[in-house]
């Protein structure tokens, strides 16, 4: 048996990819640890419970952090403060959680010799013109836009100063935004898709122009795995599914499959800042590591994702009247 630390496995790609390896690789003995912030939720290990070690911590908390990764031999480090708004609005918890976090658990997988693999995001690039076939590579720069994507890039900086520095034995990836079961219904897509299922209007900022490829969270987990046995060590990899959507167009796809007219939305005023466009060229992931995403038909995951939620609502609608009040106040 091979221990796994998986930090941040009771939010959104954290749990699907603590519940995917309990499918497909029972050979790892699994540990979470998981400081249970608005977005973490314990039961979303339940279906797992009995094959998963739980740990209620912080990922800046340097000695449990030290202990938990010595005794760990592969640290798949996903905690993370994720959403943009909140980091507009306030971008404390993400410099202290993606940066100095990753920084503690840096230091304990260069005391203990641990392999890690970073999870990060394509918005560490910036975005993309919306009228163009640019994508971003392994080589593009980096010139993130928002306190988020900035923490985010900060973190990536991290992670490879301690591969060449100290020798780390750490892979990255920076993977585009996901959709499946599990994912905070403050995100753009569990957003629509509950305010349809209580009566509220869905709400699309500016004009909806802006593009996202959007990848299955089991795809962008597959791909991690793939990383952890075959990537090279230091390196960074690219995931997406190749799949672009504008936002409008996505919320038109979630009213048709949900059988509302499709212009029952409202537009709200935008986002500052707000990236246009994202797009990964995944071809190192696709052609040294043979990764290929297996929810190729977005229309098909948008629907079993839909039928998720409704059959969920006990999971989802604790948390959806503050997450509305905190966009009430934000104007968004
Ligand atoms: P999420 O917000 O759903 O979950 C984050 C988890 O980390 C939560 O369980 C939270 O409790 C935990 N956490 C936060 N701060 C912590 C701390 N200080 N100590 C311990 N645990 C802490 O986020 P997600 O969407 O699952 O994203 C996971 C990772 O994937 C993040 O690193 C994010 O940057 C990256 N990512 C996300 C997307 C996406 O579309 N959601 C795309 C690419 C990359
Ligand atoms: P989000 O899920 O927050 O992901 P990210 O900003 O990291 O890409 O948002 C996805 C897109 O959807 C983004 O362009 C912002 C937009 N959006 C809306 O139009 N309405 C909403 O209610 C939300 C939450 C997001």
């Amino acid at each position: 048996m091979r221990r796994m630390l998986v930090t941040g496995g009771a939010g959104f790609i954290g749990a699907n990819f603590v519940h995917y390896t309990v499918r497909n690789h029972p050979d790892y003995q699994i540990t979470v640890l998981d400081a249970l912030t608005y977005a973490g939720n314990r039961e979303n290990l339940n279906p797992v419970a009995d094959q998963v070690t739980f740990v209620h911590g912080d990922i800046c908390d340097t000695d449990l952090v030290d202990q938990l990764v010595s005794q760990a031999d592969v640290v798949v480090h996903f905690a993370a403060e994720s959403h943009v708004d909140n980091s507009l609005h306030d971008p404390e918890p993400f410099i202290r959680s993606n940066i100095i976090g990753t920084f503690r658990i840096l230091e304990a997988v260069r005391r203990h010799g641990s392999r890690l693999h970073h999870i990060s995001t394509d918005e560490v690039f910036g975005d993309l013109p919306l009228d163009s076939d640019e994508r971003f590579t392994e080589q593009t720069p980096y010139d993130p836009s928002s306190p988020y994507s900035a923490s985010k890039a900060s973190s990536d900086m991290l992670v490879r100063a301690w591969v060449r520095s100290y020798g780390v034995a750490a892979t990255l990836s920076n993977c585009a935004n996901n959709y499946g079961p599990y994912q905070h219904v403050e995100k753009f897509i569990p957003r629509q898709i509950t305010n349809v299922l209580i009566g509220e209007r869905p709400k699309l900022y500016g004009s909806g122009q802006n593009v996202r490829e959007w990848t299955h969270v089991d795809d962008h987990n597959a791909a991690v795995h793939l990383i952890l046995e075959r990537g090279r060590i230091g390196e960074t990899y690219l995931i997406g599914s190749g799949d672009e959507r504008s936002n409008r167009e996505i919320l038109e796809l979630i009213l048709q499959l949900m059988g509302q007219p499709t212009d029952a939305y409202d537009l709200v005023p935008d986002r500052p800042g707000h990236d246009l466009r994202y797009s990964n060229d995944s071809s190192k992931l696709r052609n040294e590591l043979g990764w290929r995403p297996q929810y190729a038909d977005l229309e098909s995951g948008l629907a079993a994702t839909i039928d998720w939620y409704r059959n969920n609502t006990w999971w989802w609608e604790p948390h959806k009247r503050r997450t509305e009040a905190k966009y009430q106040l934000l104007g968004r």
